[in-house]
């Protein structure tokens, strides 16, 4: 991506910032190969990165287009997602029940929302950048209301996929499980916002990146292209963060949260391993896998490369750092690379596991970087303890 902070150096701050978003926005388009897949992800990049419609403080609508499945015979059609089914109904939960009377102090040292070490501040300092301790609690509290801002966002987006999906698969077993999942975004939803509201008392708009990733596959009308970038890219992707966290944590409720999370979250994931499993490897032409190979490598890019907090930066540190320095310290502080690292770790191998991995784009994955994630287990063979001992 080109340097901008040498062609704007004499502009206020302020100015510079959105040129270099504009870079940034251009970057990210223009380097998509395949036709079909920029007309499907291009509008939603002109809408989240160029005008930020998720921050503009009204409602956002978003056209849906896909088709209602209805099958009147009411078959017995997938014996995996009929299994789910009965694990996710015994499953049920109750948000009300977390221990939501502990005391939670945002800037305490003793129990750390997030530990020191999450964040590289020797390397602010090399940039001028002194913080105190207080400050440097305030950042982690920061960094961690906006990590959960962005589940939160994400959480919204799931409820509504799960249920957009839920019309639209053609497996009837897997619209019963869908129904229950249905449930379990909606009480993601409640405890993220919960916790947000009262224990952080504060909240982030949504991150551009994330909405672009919402919009296009809210907008999409085929099912499977909502599925791939919610349960598969999305929900793989906060199942590594949400278990890193979980890890990273000293907070008992923050801690207690995300473990219940963790176990809807892994029955998530191992639905859309094994629905697009069937799909694309049965249904699906070779012309029609090729798009959604690269779709799902875009998306993955989006992901590791621009997930950047920029929120925070403008908060922050926007007139202190260039965005150029601000991606340097988010891509090299430690807590992010664990985050990246875990995240990537889990979703590789599900987009092996689904015929999304094929050598035609080992090598730009292996350009990349994220080749060396290739031989994990999927989702469906990974059970919920496992994710959270391995976190
Ligand atoms: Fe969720
Ligand atoms: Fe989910």
């Amino acid at each position: 991506m080109i340097d901008t902070s040498k062609l704007t150096f004499l502009l206020p701050a302020r100015m510079r910032s959105q040129i270099d978003a504009y870079f940034e926005a251009l970057d990210v388009l223009l380097h998509v190969r395949d036709p079909k897949v920029l007309a499907a992800i291009g509008p939603s990049g002109v809408r989240g990165l160029l005008l930020h419609r998720g921050k503009q403080g009204v409602p956002t609508h978003m056209p849906a287009s896909h088709q209602a499945h209805f099958d009147w015979t009411y078959p017995s059609d997938q014996p995996e997602m009929a299994d789910l089914y009965r694990r996710a109904k015994e499953g049920q939960w109750n948000g009300d029940s977390l221990p939501w009377n502990t005391n939670v102090d945002p800037l305490s040292t003793e129990v750390r929302l997030l530990p020191e070490r999450f964040v590289d501040f020797a390397r602010l300092e090399q940039h001028g950048i002194r913080l105190t301790p207080v400050e440097k609690q305030k950042v982690l509290h920061s960094m961690t209301s906006w990590m959960l801002s962005q589940f939160l966002h994400g959480e919204q987006g799931a409820l509504f996929a799960a249920a957009q999906v839920t019309e639209a698969v053609q497996f009837f077993d897997g619209k019963l499980y869908g129904a229950t999942q249905v449930m379990d975004e909606g009480r993601h939803v409640e405890v993220f916002n919960r916790y947000l509201d009262t224990k952080l008392n504060k909240l982030y708009q949504i991150n551009d990146n994330l909405f672009v990733i919402i919009d296009s596959l809210m907008t999409d009308g085929r099912w499977d292209m909502k599925f791939l970038g919610m349960q598969i890219m999305v929900e793989g992707l906060a199942l590594g963060a949400f278990s890193t966290l979980h890890r990273q944590t000293e907070e008992p409720l923050l801690k207690n949260l995300l473990k219940m999370v963790i176990q809807d979250e892994a029955r998530h994931v191992h639905y859309g391993v094994c629905a697009l499993r069937e799909h694309f490897t049965k249904h699906l032409s070779e012309r029609e896998r090729h798009e959604r190979e690269d779709w799902a490598f875009e998306v993955a890019l989006l992901m590791r490369n621009r997930f950047m907090a920029y929120e925070l930066y403008e908060e922050w540190f926007e007139g202190r750092l260039t965005r150029q320095q601000w991606r340097d310290f988010v891509t090299h502080s430690p807590g992010m690379t664990e985050f990246r690292t875990v995240m990537f770790s889990r979703l590789v191998p599900n987009l092996r596991e689904i015929g999304l991995l094929s050598p035609r784009v080992m090598k730009r994955y292996d350009e990349v970087g994220l080749m060396k994630y290739f031989g994990g287990l999927a989702a469906d063979k990974l059970t919920a303890e496992q994710l959270l001992q391995a976190a």
